[in-house]
């Protein structure tokens, strides 16, 4: 079967390293993929935003599966549009990636059905919002409703705090996505991310992870993308991983098939550990980046096999999904700056020797690109993922850590305490 991917980053990386291995693909394309993507794929020059000439590619190259890897693309109905052709895509459609796209209308959803999160408010006026402020005080938490690429959200401590975060979701600092806001109860506990695979009626876990959000050692610094992460997280035990599935992803696609939106593909909840039990913080509707690069080096399954029962509605026959037993971990090296302004352009090398140390893992690329005379070069502020397993979470990390100092990249940098939360324990 031919495969088209979409996206270029390291998730995207990630998934193409994967579904090469699968038995039963035959050519991969990817649009618009990057230098590490292809190894693997075919690159090609699409405008992944114009549908009609995504449609007509799949049609000229024989696609049988289209794999969506970033959000934005869902929120558009590029998965719609695919299945109005006929062509079969991983991901969910237009109304079901409002779990991502909206803020408000996931709490809602989950107000209806009784999944456990943070009490909240929806607003659409300043004047409506900072009343309800007023009745909640400080802290509180506000967040823009749509996509804002992971800066919409503010830990507001006190009421001045949370004041500057409505005037500057209503004065347009995120466009559309801040023209109604969520006013949520700040809940404690540590957070971890769980991911379930879903055709709509049947829902299987597919695995847990650890990111690290913030730039700096220690938790420090500005809010990022994702630093590095781990999988399995041991913090989120099979018991706990039971309960999450029942009282909150179940009935998530319950509640979205009730609705008549049913939802197909990943469901990624992001989740605090509160000493009442998980709840909900976000729901994202695509893999986690840098979470998928833990998950593709553990997964043993077949992903074509895997991603085709999600997209074609016959997961209940799928034989059970398999994990090697070991553990993975991944290591973000980012370009000096990241998440303000980068210099682009640095040059990379090394990175043939990191891989050749990276037995079941490799050197994922996110923001990269040759340049004119062939070298590798920095392109984005996230550029490598560096990407290890080993028979335990510490093996995982010395490896993935040997790896980082393998490659020559003056221009970058990365956290040096991925995994240390679990390590500790
Ligand atoms: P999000 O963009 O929704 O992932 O939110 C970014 C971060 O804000 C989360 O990873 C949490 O650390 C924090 N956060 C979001 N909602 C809450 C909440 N209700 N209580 C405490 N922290 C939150
Ligand atoms: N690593 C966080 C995300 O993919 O949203």
């Amino acid at each position: 079967m031919n495969v088209l991917l979409i996206g270029g980053g390291g998730r995207e990386h990630a998934l193409a390293w994967k579904l090469a291995q699968s038995a039963g693909l035959d050519r991969l394309y990817a649009a618009p993929g990057n230098p590490g993507i292809a190894a693997h794929a075919t690159l090609v020059n699409l405008a992944v935003t114009d549908h009609a000439a995504v449609t007509a590619f799949c049609r000229d190259h024989a696609i049988g599966l289209v794999v969506v890897g970033p959000e934005v693309p869902l929120v558009a109905g590029l998965v719609d549009d695919l299945a109005a052709a006929g062509i079969p895509a991983f991901g969910p459609t237009k109304a079901a990636a409002r779990l991502e796209g909206s803020k408000g209308f996931t709490k809602d959803l989950c107000a209806r059905a009784g999944i456990p999160t943070a009490a909240y408010g929806r607003f659409g006026t300043l004047g409506e919002a900072r009343a309800y402020l007023e009745t909640v005080g400080a802290p509180v938490v506000v967040k823009a409703d749509g996509l804002a690429a992971g800066k919409g959200v503010v830990v507001a401590e006190t009421m001045a705090e949370a004041i500057a975060a409505l005037e500057a979701c209503f004065d347009g600092s995120f466009g559309a996505a801040g023209a109604e806001v969520v006013i949520e109860e700040k809940l404690t506990g540590p957070e971890v991310s769980f991911f379930a695979l879903t055709d709509g009626r049947t829902v299987v876990p597919f695995a847990t992870a650890q990111d690290h959000k913030r730039a700096y050692d220690n938790d420090e610094g500005p809010n990022t993308g994702g630093m590095g992460a781990y999988s399995p997280a041991p913090i989120l035990t099979p018991d706990l991983s039971v309960q999450v599935m029942r009282e909150i992803v179940e009935p998530t696609v319950a509640a979205m098939a009730e609705a008549g939106t049913p939802f197909s593909g990943v469901l990624y909840a992001g989740l605090m550990l509160t000493p009442t039990g998980p709840q909900l913080i976000e729901y994202n509707v695509r893999f986690g980046d840098p979470e998928c690069q833990v998950m593709m080096a553990r997964l043993e399954s077949d992903l074509l096999e895997v991603l085709l029962a999600v997209a074609t509605g016959r997961l209940a026959a799928l034989p059970p999904l398999a994990f090697r037993r070991e553990a993975a971990l991944t290591v973000v090296m980012a370009a000096r700056g990241y998440p303000g302004p980068v210099e682009a352009g640095t040059p990379i090398a090394g990175l043939a020797a990191a891989d050749a140390m990276l037995p079941g893992g490799a050197v994922f690329q996110a923001g990269t690109r040759l340049a004119d005379d062939g070298t590798l070069v920095a392109a984005g502020g996230r550029v490598l993922n560096v990407t290890a397993l080993g028979d335990t979470l510490r093996a995982a990390h010395d490896a993935a850590y040997a790896a980082v100092a393998a490659i020559d990249w003056p221009g970058g940098f990365c956290r040096h305490d991925i995994g240390a939360r679990a390590l500790n324990d």
